[in-house]
């Protein structure tokens, strides 16, 4: 059993006590968080409670995007959206636009649908339960749990990554994940404390990223290396184990830029439903696994043109399979242009659009003249 050991006074200190001590020294700073109790400073820190509405939305962000990369979009959307009727009352497009560059688009259809749902129906107050969080649209049982453990400090088990890992090693459950999941979580909620149930959600996080690592990880330093039986039998490091991945098959396909003649190019709205839905693009064919043919692809132009292929291949990995296009370019005059279906953009103002990331990189690789066409986040 993991959960005791480290004697203080005689009496052993749990797993959740020693854990929530480690928090109250060394807890990230994070945009989204308050800082536990014992690290606020000053009257304007002291007593603060996670706002539901910046707890939801970095819950939200974080789904399958690392902290780093989440930081300055979560500062961005509460500057330009600091609660949650002014993200509802948003148009759309704004909202998209906002997100575009951090990926699964679905989560940004899902934000603003769940924001209006929050200011329509719940008069602009979150739930405080799992279950009427759960009732949200983009809100599943993981999210659920985060936010009611952080906002309200309901006690809730929360198993992301992190803690899967962590959980695997103090318990060194050896089952490969991920059929590890079934004795990970009931291990996890037997951690859970009734005091500060919301801190030792974080702790668990900042544990598992800071010091339970995947690979090296400090045990030297970690506050439940006693006790932690993967650590005893010295395997922590190969905890938790893993089925062989099966391999991302290739997909294939073409990106037509198209320019007018008049510094603009066209892009197109994808439909609502499937991979990038209700995003622009930089008009694409079906992406399929068979081999580039020219010939084949050049029938799904979106106009006839004179379409040069641009030498080499845009790359880009999404979380089920590789994407190679072939990126061609053509300008058309204003006769040809009118047929095509989209909207013509001026080249110089495509880094203001709701552009993916694989639609940066299309339209980077068949304008290497226009200069850079991309900040960058
Ligand atoms: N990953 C998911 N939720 C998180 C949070 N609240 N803090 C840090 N990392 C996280």
């Amino acid at each position: 059993m993991a959960a005791k050991a480290a004697k203080k006074g005689g009496k052993r200190e749990s797993v959740g006590e020693r854990l929530l001590a480690w928090y109250d020294v060394h807890a990230r700073d994070l945009p989204w968080r308050v800082r536990p109790p014992k690290k606020q400073k000053g009257a304007r820190d002291r007593g603060a409670r996670a706002d539901p509405y910046r707890v939801w939305l970095s819950e939200i962000m974080l789904q399958q995007t690392t902290v780093a990369t989440v930081g300055p979009y979560f500062r961005d959307f509460v500057s330009r959206w600091p609660d949650v009727e002014s993200l509802a009352a948003a148009p759309r497009d704004k909202v998209m636009e906002a997100w575009a560059g951090l990926g699964y688009y679905s989560r940004a259809r899902n934000l603003h649908a769940c924001a209006i749902r929050v200011a329509d129906e719940h008069d602009g107050r979150f739930p405080d339960t799992e279950e009427g969080l759960k009732a949200l649209p983009g809100i599943g049982p993981y999210t659920a749990a985060a936010i009611a453990a952080i906002a309200f400090d309901r006690k809730a088990t929360v198993v992301d990554g992190n803690v899967e890992r962590v959980v695997a090693r103090l318990f060194a459950i050896e089952t490969p994940l991920p059929d590890a999941k079934k004795e990970i979580r009931p291990a996890a909620e037997t951690l859970t404390p009734d005091e500060r149930p919301g801190d030792f959600a974080q702790a668990m996080m900042d544990l598992g990223a800071t010091i339970c690592s995947p690979k090296s990880p400090s045990c030297n330093r970690c506050p439940v290396s006693q006790g932690c039986l993967a650590f005893e039998k010295g395997i922590a490091e190969t905890l938790p184990r893993r089925a062989p991945k099966k391999a991302r098959p290739t997909r294939r396909g073409a990106c037509f830029y198209l320019r007018n003649g008049k510094g603009e190019v066209l892009l197109r709205r994808r439909p609502d439903k499937g991979l990038l839905g209700g995003m622009l693009e930089v008009p694409t064919t079906e992406w399929t696994q068979a081999e580039i043919d020219e010939d084949v692809l050049l029938e799904a132009a979106p106009v006839t043109a004179k379409w040069a292929r641009v030498p080499g291949l845009v790359e880009h990995t999404f979380t089920h399979f590789h994407l190679q296009l072939a990126i061609f370019v053509a300008e058309v005059g204003a006769r040809e242009a009118k047929k095509a279906e989209g909207l013509w953009v001026p080249e110089e103002e495509l880094d203001a659009q709701a552009l993916p990331t694989v639609m940066k990189k299309a339209a980077a690789h068949a304008a290497p003249d226009a200069g850079p066409l991309f900040k960058g986040k």
